[in-house]
């Protein structure tokens, strides 16, 4: 199932607010159309919303009208901009836009192949989301046992990247090895990732899903119905890392049963360049909480935070997996250095 595709200068990909109910399919034209489904999380996860930036700079390539090369740079830093201003914490974004505009920093093309080279190179960040998935799905997967129970959180599927996903892509390795394993979904409130998303995912796949509210996950942790924890990751940075609200508390509490708690994240979620404590975590508006869809379900009027992410330390994590392995306890303290430089 890829969850977003382009052709001939048109984006094709699912809106996510609608699931599960409807499939509508969006075809996405320009810069600002894209912005908007970053923004709204028509798409949303962190691989995700990395390709559909690059798909976005890629729609301002193709549509382009300037005549020359220095005014086409001007297009693109100003589409810079506006994708960097949707959300503020997941990395991919971030990392997405700079590799494309730093290979066109690098190159000294004219401008036709300029503008290949921006759409090429946003190919090859959605293309190469699919095989890393495949790779982390590998290495994850021999961390899973016959007759395991996952616990995951928010949506970490195919529909939170360009396809397979990162800690469903381990779970979806494991069980197409055969192991027969079941999936505990939290709902994730307030907007529902995993009650939508997740379960609509492993349904289609035939993966075993039960879905719980969030609040019953500490529960079924200490009646010890829980083997494993695997979620992904917005942003690993040097001392923790930073994923769907609710990702903290799973982790405290999976830590204190002694229940192995997984991360599963490419290398582009990874900025180890900072800390915690410099990272914006976005806070959303106050009608997610206080409705769902156009139906509210708090008296009108009340006053409510909202911060989309929170911030786990490593104490709390056992591993992370990425498509070049997994990086154990020992290895967190090579964070602030280069950690991948010995993985493969
Ligand atoms: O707000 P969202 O739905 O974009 O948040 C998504 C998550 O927190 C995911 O767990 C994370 O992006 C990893 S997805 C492979």
């Amino acid at each position: 199932m890829r969850t977003i595709e382009w052709h001939n200068g048109i984006v094709t990909t699912i809106d996510q607010t609608k699931l599960p109910q409807k499939e509508v399919i969006l075809k996405i034209k320009n810069l600002s159309e894209m912005a908007e489904a970053i923004k709204n999380m028509r798409v949303r996860g962190a691989p995700l919303i990395g390709a559909s930036a690059a798909y976005g700079l890629a729609l301002t390539a193709f549509y382009s009208k300037v005549s020359n090369r220095e005014a086409f740079i001007k297009e693109l830093k100003a589409s810079e901009k506006i994708l960097k201003s949707t959300r503020p914490t997941a990395v991919n974004l971030f990392w997405a836009i700079d590799r494309i505009l730093n290979k066109v920093k690098n190159s000294n093309k004219n401008l036709e192949e300029t503008k290949q080279i921006v759409i090429q190179e946003a190919q090859s960040i959605a293309d190469e989301d699919v095989q890393t998935n495949l790779a982390m799905g590998k290495h994850g997967a021999a961390l899973i046992y016959d007759g395991d129970v996952i616990l995951t959180h928010c949506n970490a599927g195919a529909l939170a990247t360009v396809d397979y996903g990162t800690a469903l892509g381990v779970i979806r390795t494991a069980w197409k090895q055969g192991k027969k394993i079941k999936v505990i979904a939290t709902e994730t409130r307030p907007l529902l990732q995993g009650a939508r998303l997740t379960t609509y995912e492993l349904k289609r796949d035939g993966i075993p899903v039960k879905l719980i509210t969030d609040n019953m996950a500490g529960f079924l942790i200490q009646k010890g119905m829980i083997n494993k924890v695997i979620v992904g990751a917005d942003r690993i940075v040097q001392d923790a890392i930073i994923n769907k609200i609710g990702t903290f508390s799973l982790a405290v509490i999976a830590n204190e049963y002694e229940v192995p708690f997984y991360v599963a994240a490419p290398k582009s979620t990874f900025d180890l360049s900072k800390k915690f404590r410099e990272i914006t975590i976005e806070e959303r508006k106050h009608n997610e909480v206080t409705h769902f869809r156009s139906l509210p379900v708090a008296p009108p009027g009340v006053d409510v935070f909202n911060p989309a992410f929170d911030i786990t330390p490593y104490k709390y994590i056992s591993g992370i997996i990425c498509e070049d392995g997994v990086f154990f306890k020992k290895d967190f303290d090579t964070f602030g250095k280069n950690p991948f430089s010995n993985k493969k």
